[in-house]
Protein backbone atom coordinates (compact mmCIF):
# COMPACT_ATOMS: atom_id res chain seq x y z
CA UNK A 1 0.00 0.00 0.00
CA UNK A 2 1.23 3.20 -1.11
CA UNK A 3 2.00 5.90 2.27
CA UNK A 4 -1.10 8.04 0.71
CA UNK A 5 -3.26 5.17 0.33
CA UNK A 6 -2.70 4.21 3.62
CA UNK A 7 -3.36 8.24 4.86
CA UNK A 8 -6.90 8.07 2.92
CA UNK A 9 -7.78 4.72 4.50
CA UNK A 10 -7.12 6.12 7.89
CA UNK A 11 -8.80 9.22 7.56
CA UNK A 12 -11.62 7.07 6.04
CA UNK A 13 -11.58 4.59 8.98
CA UNK A 14 -11.61 7.50 11.13
CA UNK A 15 -14.29 9.26 10.26
CA UNK A 16 -16.74 5.92 10.15
CA UNK A 17 -15.75 5.38 14.31
CA UNK A 18 -16.41 9.21 14.83
CA UNK A 19 -20.03 9.01 12.82
CA UNK A 20 -21.18 5.76 14.91
CA UNK A 21 -19.74 7.25 18.07
CA UNK A 22 -21.56 10.47 17.14
CA UNK A 23 -25.14 7.87 18.33
CA UNK A 24 -23.38 6.98 21.38
CA UNK A 25 -25.98 7.43 24.72
CA UNK A 26 -22.83 8.34 26.86
CA UNK A 27 -23.31 12.69 26.32
CA UNK A 28 -19.54 12.84 27.05
CA UNK A 29 -18.46 10.98 24.06
CA UNK A 30 -21.10 12.89 22.20
CA UNK A 31 -19.63 16.16 23.35
CA UNK A 32 -15.81 14.74 22.85
CA UNK A 33 -16.62 14.15 18.91
CA UNK A 34 -18.00 17.38 18.93
CA UNK A 35 -15.58 19.19 20.37
CA UNK A 36 -12.84 16.41 17.79
CA UNK A 37 -15.01 17.96 14.52
CA UNK A 38 -14.75 21.43 15.72
CA UNK A 39 -11.00 21.06 16.08
CA UNK A 40 -10.67 19.58 12.45
CA UNK A 41 -13.23 22.27 10.63
CA UNK A 42 -10.61 24.55 12.19
CA UNK A 43 -7.62 22.70 11.22
CA UNK A 44 -8.93 22.34 7.65
CA UNK A 45 -10.00 26.35 7.10
CA UNK A 46 -6.44 27.06 8.43
CA UNK A 47 -5.27 25.57 5.92
CA UNK A 48 -7.61 26.67 2.83
CA UNK A 49 -6.42 30.02 3.91
CA UNK A 50 -3.10 29.34 3.25
CA UNK A 51 -3.13 27.34 0.78
CA UNK A 52 -6.30 29.55 -1.53
CA UNK A 53 -5.26 33.14 -2.53
CA UNK A 54 -8.85 33.39 -3.93
CA UNK A 55 -10.06 32.26 -0.26
CA UNK A 56 -7.86 34.15 1.61
CA UNK A 57 -8.55 37.44 -0.31
CA UNK A 58 -12.20 37.23 0.75
CA UNK A 59 -11.46 36.12 4.28
CA UNK A 60 -9.70 39.22 4.43
CA UNK A 61 -12.24 41.21 3.40
CA UNK A 62 -14.87 39.91 5.49
CA UNK A 63 -12.62 41.05 8.21
CA UNK A 64 -10.98 44.46 6.58
CA UNK A 65 -14.09 45.51 4.72
CA UNK A 66 -17.12 43.47 6.41
CA UNK A 67 -19.54 46.54 6.09
CA UNK A 68 -19.26 47.48 2.59
CA UNK A 69 -18.72 44.07 1.40
CA UNK A 70 -21.70 42.45 -0.96
CA UNK A 71 -21.55 39.51 -2.77
CA UNK A 72 -18.21 37.76 -2.15
CA UNK A 73 -18.33 35.40 -4.82
CA UNK A 74 -16.88 36.62 -8.31
CA UNK A 75 -18.49 35.26 -11.33
CA UNK A 76 -18.71 36.91 -14.19
CA UNK A 77 -18.53 36.68 -18.15
CA UNK A 78 -18.62 38.47 -21.32
CA UNK A 79 -22.11 39.70 -22.62
CA UNK A 80 -23.80 38.48 -19.08
CA UNK A 81 -27.21 40.20 -19.72
CA UNK A 82 -27.34 40.79 -23.51
CA UNK A 83 -30.91 41.87 -23.26
CA UNK A 84 -30.28 44.46 -20.33
CA UNK A 85 -27.58 46.06 -21.96
CA UNK A 86 -29.52 46.04 -25.14
CA UNK A 87 -32.42 48.23 -23.33
CA UNK A 88 -30.31 50.87 -21.63
CA UNK A 89 -28.51 51.05 -25.20
CA UNK A 90 -31.56 52.35 -27.13
CA UNK A 91 -32.45 54.21 -24.04
CA UNK A 92 -29.58 56.63 -24.75
CA UNK A 93 -29.38 56.70 -28.40
CA UNK A 94 -26.09 56.49 -29.42
CA UNK A 95 -25.35 59.85 -26.65
CA UNK A 96 -21.30 59.99 -26.85
CA UNK A 97 -20.73 61.43 -23.80
CA UNK A 98 -22.58 59.21 -21.56
CA UNK A 99 -20.07 58.47 -18.08
CA UNK A 100 -20.94 54.72 -16.85
CA UNK A 101 -20.14 53.44 -13.61
CA UNK A 102 -19.71 49.13 -13.30
CA UNK A 103 -20.03 48.48 -9.81
CA UNK A 104 -18.78 45.26 -8.76
CA UNK A 105 -16.83 44.56 -12.16
CA UNK A 106 -15.11 41.01 -10.94
CA UNK A 107 -12.74 40.59 -13.38
CA UNK A 108 -13.73 42.88 -15.86
CA UNK A 109 -15.82 40.70 -18.72
CA UNK A 110 -18.45 43.42 -17.67
CA UNK A 111 -16.91 46.77 -18.43
CA UNK A 112 -15.26 45.47 -21.32
CA UNK A 113 -18.66 43.95 -22.69
CA UNK A 114 -20.06 47.77 -22.06
CA UNK A 115 -17.47 49.20 -24.25
CA UNK A 116 -18.82 47.32 -27.33
CA UNK A 117 -22.65 48.67 -26.44
CA UNK A 118 -21.38 52.15 -25.77
CA UNK A 119 -18.20 52.51 -28.35
CA UNK A 120 -17.57 56.04 -26.62
CA UNK A 121 -18.54 56.29 -23.24
CA UNK A 122 -16.11 56.80 -20.12
CA UNK A 123 -16.40 53.69 -18.15
CA UNK A 124 -15.36 53.77 -14.86
CA UNK A 125 -15.11 49.53 -13.04
CA UNK A 126 -15.22 49.74 -9.09
CA UNK A 127 -14.13 46.37 -7.37
CA UNK A 128 -13.44 45.67 -3.96
CA UNK A 129 -11.61 42.76 -4.17
CA UNK A 130 -8.17 43.44 -4.64
CA UNK A 131 -7.53 40.50 -6.76
CA UNK A 132 -9.93 40.78 -9.11
CA UNK A 133 -8.52 44.37 -9.21
CA UNK A 134 -5.13 43.21 -10.35
CA UNK A 135 -6.75 41.15 -13.03
CA UNK A 136 -8.64 44.18 -14.54
CA UNK A 137 -5.78 46.44 -14.15
CA UNK A 138 -3.33 44.20 -16.20
CA UNK A 139 -6.49 44.42 -19.19
CA UNK A 140 -5.66 45.72 -22.56
CA UNK A 141 -8.26 49.10 -22.51
CA UNK A 142 -8.42 52.45 -24.07
CA UNK A 143 -7.36 55.24 -22.27
CA UNK A 144 -11.84 56.35 -21.68
CA UNK A 145 -11.62 53.13 -18.95
CA UNK A 146 -10.61 52.79 -15.51
CA UNK A 147 -10.68 50.39 -12.83
CA UNK A 148 -10.46 52.13 -9.47
CA UNK A 149 -11.14 50.23 -5.57
CA UNK A 150 -14.60 50.60 -4.51
CA UNK A 151 -14.09 53.27 -2.34
CA UNK A 152 -16.43 55.92 -1.84
CA UNK A 153 -14.59 58.89 -2.11
CA UNK A 154 -12.50 57.19 -5.17
CA UNK A 155 -15.96 56.78 -6.75
CA UNK A 156 -17.58 60.12 -5.54
CA UNK A 157 -14.35 61.98 -7.17
CA UNK A 158 -15.27 59.71 -10.79
CA UNK A 159 -18.93 60.78 -10.90
CA UNK A 160 -21.87 61.97 -11.63
CA UNK A 161 -22.62 59.06 -13.97
CA UNK A 162 -25.33 59.03 -16.39
CA UNK A 163 -25.46 55.07 -15.65
CA UNK A 164 -24.53 52.79 -12.64
CA UNK A 165 -24.76 48.75 -13.39
CA UNK A 166 -24.49 46.88 -10.60
CA UNK A 167 -25.27 43.57 -11.44
CA UNK A 168 -25.24 40.37 -9.13
CA UNK A 169 -23.39 42.28 -6.26
CA UNK A 170 -26.61 43.19 -3.94
CA UNK A 171 -26.45 39.88 -2.55
CA UNK A 172 -25.10 37.17 -0.75
CA UNK A 173 -24.91 33.29 -1.93
CA UNK A 174 -27.83 33.19 -2.92
CA UNK A 175 -27.39 29.96 -4.42
CA UNK A 176 -26.87 28.98 -0.89
CA UNK A 177 -29.17 30.56 0.55
CA UNK A 178 -32.01 28.90 -1.78
CA UNK A 179 -30.43 25.71 -1.17
CA UNK A 180 -30.37 25.74 2.47
CA UNK A 181 -33.99 27.50 2.80
CA UNK A 182 -32.74 30.25 4.48
CA UNK A 183 -35.74 32.52 6.18
CA UNK A 184 -33.99 35.69 6.98
CA UNK A 185 -30.76 37.50 5.72
CA UNK A 186 -30.43 39.86 8.50
CA UNK A 187 -27.28 38.21 10.30
CA UNK A 188 -26.01 37.60 6.81
CA UNK A 189 -27.30 40.31 4.81
CA UNK A 190 -29.47 42.60 6.23
CA UNK A 191 -31.79 45.10 4.38
CA UNK A 192 -29.71 47.92 5.46
CA UNK A 193 -26.94 47.56 3.55
CA UNK A 194 -29.32 46.88 0.48
CA UNK A 195 -31.30 50.45 1.38
CA UNK A 196 -27.72 52.19 1.97
CA UNK A 197 -25.95 51.30 -1.10
CA UNK A 198 -29.04 52.26 -3.18
CA UNK A 199 -28.62 56.17 -1.67
CA UNK A 200 -25.15 56.39 -2.61
CA UNK A 201 -25.73 55.53 -6.05
CA UNK A 202 -28.78 57.56 -5.64
CA UNK A 203 -26.27 60.37 -4.95
CA UNK A 204 -23.96 59.73 -7.57
CA UNK A 205 -26.46 59.66 -10.68
CA UNK A 206 -27.59 62.09 -12.66
CA UNK A 207 -31.38 62.96 -13.73
CA UNK A 208 -32.40 60.94 -16.27
CA UNK A 209 -30.13 58.81 -15.74
CA UNK A 210 -30.16 54.42 -15.31
CA UNK A 211 -29.83 52.69 -12.33
CA UNK A 212 -29.74 48.95 -13.18
CA UNK A 213 -28.98 45.99 -10.96
CA UNK A 214 -29.84 42.32 -11.24
CA UNK A 215 -30.19 39.43 -9.00
CA UNK A 216 -30.60 40.98 -5.68
CA UNK A 217 -32.25 39.48 -2.80
CA UNK A 218 -33.89 42.79 -1.96
CA UNK A 219 -36.92 44.53 -3.81
CA UNK A 220 -35.47 47.72 -5.24
CA UNK A 221 -39.57 49.40 -4.58
CA UNK A 222 -38.47 48.72 -0.77
CA UNK A 223 -35.69 51.33 -0.77
CA UNK A 224 -35.84 54.60 0.80
CA UNK A 225 -35.05 56.24 -2.87
CA UNK A 226 -37.21 54.09 -4.52
CA UNK A 227 -39.92 56.92 -5.29
CA UNK A 228 -37.35 59.21 -7.34
CA UNK A 229 -37.39 56.12 -9.79
CA UNK A 230 -39.60 54.89 -12.49
CA UNK A 231 -39.13 51.33 -14.49
CA UNK A 232 -37.66 52.04 -18.12
CA UNK A 233 -40.89 51.18 -20.21
CA UNK A 234 -38.87 49.04 -22.62
CA UNK A 235 -37.03 46.37 -20.94
CA UNK A 236 -36.62 42.50 -21.06
CA UNK A 237 -39.53 40.67 -18.76
CA UNK A 238 -38.76 40.55 -15.49
CA UNK A 239 -38.03 36.97 -13.87
CA UNK A 240 -37.31 35.29 -11.29
CA UNK A 241 -34.28 34.94 -10.23
CA UNK A 242 -33.85 33.15 -5.97
CA UNK A 243 -35.86 34.28 -2.79
CA UNK A 244 -36.46 38.12 -2.35
CA UNK A 245 -36.43 39.16 0.99
CA UNK A 246 -38.51 41.92 2.81
CA UNK A 247 -37.24 45.08 4.76
CA UNK A 248 -37.11 43.09 7.66
CA UNK A 249 -34.81 40.84 5.64
CA UNK A 250 -37.14 38.64 6.17
CA UNK A 251 -38.10 35.57 3.37
CA UNK A 252 -41.23 36.73 1.14
CA UNK A 253 -43.30 33.54 0.07
CA UNK A 254 -43.73 32.89 -3.45
CA UNK A 255 -41.69 33.94 -6.38
CA UNK A 256 -41.00 37.97 -6.98
CA UNK A 257 -40.01 39.06 -10.30
CA UNK A 258 -38.96 42.74 -11.00
CA UNK A 259 -37.74 44.96 -13.11
CA UNK A 260 -33.85 45.34 -13.88
CA UNK A 261 -33.58 49.31 -15.21
CA UNK A 262 -35.11 52.35 -13.33
CA UNK A 263 -35.01 55.73 -14.57
CA UNK A 264 -34.08 58.40 -12.00
CA UNK A 265 -36.97 61.20 -12.32
CA UNK A 266 -36.06 64.90 -13.23
CA UNK A 267 -37.74 65.90 -9.78
C1 LIG B 1 -20.92 37.83 -8.78
S1 LIG B 1 -19.77 39.10 -9.10
C2 LIG B 1 -20.64 40.00 -10.36
C3 LIG B 1 -19.73 40.50 -11.47
C4 LIG B 1 -20.45 41.23 -12.59
N1 LIG B 1 -21.07 42.44 -12.12
C5 LIG B 1 -21.47 40.33 -13.25
O1 LIG B 1 -22.67 40.47 -13.03
O2 LIG B 1 -21.05 39.45 -14.01
C6 LIG B 1 -19.93 40.18 -7.67
C7 LIG B 1 -18.76 41.13 -7.54
O3 LIG B 1 -19.12 42.20 -6.66
C8 LIG B 1 -17.95 42.54 -5.93
N2 LIG B 1 -18.32 43.34 -4.76
C9 LIG B 1 -18.87 42.95 -3.59
N3 LIG B 1 -19.02 44.00 -2.77
C10 LIG B 1 -18.57 45.10 -3.43
C11 LIG B 1 -18.46 46.47 -3.12
N4 LIG B 1 -18.87 46.98 -1.95
N5 LIG B 1 -17.94 47.31 -4.05
C12 LIG B 1 -17.54 46.83 -5.25
N6 LIG B 1 -17.57 45.54 -5.60
C13 LIG B 1 -18.11 44.67 -4.71
C14 LIG B 1 -17.33 41.18 -5.63
O4 LIG B 1 -15.99 41.29 -5.22
C15 LIG B 1 -17.53 40.47 -6.96
O5 LIG B 1 -16.46 40.69 -7.82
Amino acid sequence: MMEDDIVVSFVEKLRQTLRQREESANPLVRLSIGALRSVVHSARTVKVFLSDRDYRAVALLKALRGRKLHQTTVVTSMNRYPGIFGACQAYFEEREDLEILSYGCATGEEVITLREYFPSARIVGAEINPRCLAICRALQVDDRICFIDSDDELIRKEGPFDAIFCMAVLQRTPHAVEAQGVRSLAQTYPFQKFDAQLSAFDRLLRHGGLLVMHHTQYVFSDATVASRYAPLAEQPEPVWSGPRFDRNSALIEGQVATPSIFVRQRT
